[in-house]
């Protein structure tokens, strides 16, 4: 197996999940600091709980997770580093999405992170034409430079922002709201300009693995029975200037721990006071206090959103490697800021 420059004691072997998965959520909780992190923790859960299922019913484990992939860096006995891959499919290309890379304090700077990435790059490289996609914290300098020293090259960056959950305080009146501007129920004219915009802020290349279908938010969505168990648990609220569409911030209820937000502006300048209140009215109307999450691309409406009472909780780079000769595809170029 793979040997990095210095050398450092260990070696690089293939996840097994039915013995594996408790060290490497130990390890993924210390290296990224998740012990104060509710998303992070709710991950941590899920992986736990899989290690549990594996070991119970390994069989029937095996068979709920056939495609995850996953290698980790074992020092006698002890599992010091983790790369996890997981595969998806983005219209006809295959992706894998590197996650989870993490190597104990007192192993780095040996070389196994990098060690790690490379044979990730090698198994994606087995796949004709898959490319490699994941996620770093934008002021994350060590890991940037290991990807950048690999070939990976950052296409977009994006902030995560959440609120905690409370008690929603419920209905109230906008006192003191200009009346040129309106807050209301989404009319079914705006769907177009809606849709437009939400597949520019959130391009499929960035979402396909969550579990969103902007289809389903439109006012026809109602027509296909498949979308019926969904539709109750969207609400979309607009955002009108004189009678002009200027945004609209979509409510999707999950089974996860929070809800999610998804915020559709008009490409001229909103400013970040309206955004506020955007999103002030929708936690007056229609919050039902459970956490909230809101991802936007990194730089933009910040002051509104934040204003509005959310927090943010990270500003992620999104970096890829793509198979040779076919780069760079544009994906993402109208999202984000470049570094
Ligand atoms: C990021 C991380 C995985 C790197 O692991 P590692 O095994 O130490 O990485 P490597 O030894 O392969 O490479 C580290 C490189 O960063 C360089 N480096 C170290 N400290 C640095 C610093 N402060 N600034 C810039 N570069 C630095 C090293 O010199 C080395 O580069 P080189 O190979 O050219 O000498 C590890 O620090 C970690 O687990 N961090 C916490 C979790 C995390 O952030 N994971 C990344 C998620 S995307």
């Amino acid at each position: 197996m793979e040997q990095p420059a210095s050398n450092p004691p260990g070696t690089l072997r293939r996840l097994d999940p039915r013995r594996d998965l408790d060290a490497v959520a130990n390890l993924v909780e210390v290296a990224f600091g998740l012990r104060g992190d509710p998303d992070g923790q709710f991950v941590l859960n899920q992986m736990r709980e899989n290690a549990a299922r594996q070991r119970q019913e390994p069989f029937l484990s095996n068979l709920a997770l056939p495609s995850a992939d996953g290698y980790v860096w074992e020092d006698g006995g002890k599992i010091v580093g983790n790369i996890s891959l997981i595969p998806f499919q983005a219209g006809l290309r295959p992706i894998c999405l590197v996650a989870n890379v993490a190597v104990a304090e007192e192993y780095r700077n040996h070389g196994i992170a990098t060690a790690l990435t490379r044979h990730a790059l090698r198994i994606a490289r087995q796949r004709q034409g898959m490319a490699v996609w994941l996620q770093v914290r934008h002021e994350n300098q060590v890991a940037i430079g290991v990807y950048e020293s690999l070939g990976f090259r950052h296409f977009g960056s994006v902030s995560q922002y959440r609120r905690a959950g409370e008690t929603p305080r419920g209905t109230s009146p906008l006192a003191g709201y200009p009346s040129l501007v309106e807050v209301g129920e989404r009319q079914r004219s705006e769907w177009p300009a809606q849709k437009a915009a939400l597949r520019a802020t959130y391009p499929p290349e960035t979402r396909w693995y969550l579990n969103v279908d902007f289809n389903a938010f439109g006012p026809r969505a109602w027509y296909n029975p498949l979308n019926w168990i969904n539709l109750p648990r969207l609400k979309h609220l607009s955002f009108r200037s004189g009678s002009r569409w200027q945004g609209t911030l979509t409510w999707q209820g999950t089974d996860t721990r929070a809800d999610n937000l998804w915020l559709a502006m008009a490409k001229d300048a909103v400013q970040e006071e309206h955004v506020s209140r955007l999103l002030k009215v929708f936690m007056e109307r229609i919050w039902n206090g459970r956490p909230l999450n809101l991802e936007y691309p990194m730089g933009r409406y910040t002051e509104g959103i934040l204003s509005a009472g959310f927090e943010l909780a990270r500003n992620l780079d999104w970096m890829h490697y793509l198979p040779p000769q076919k780069w760079p595809l544009g994906v993402l170029r109208k999202t984000g800021t470049a570094r």
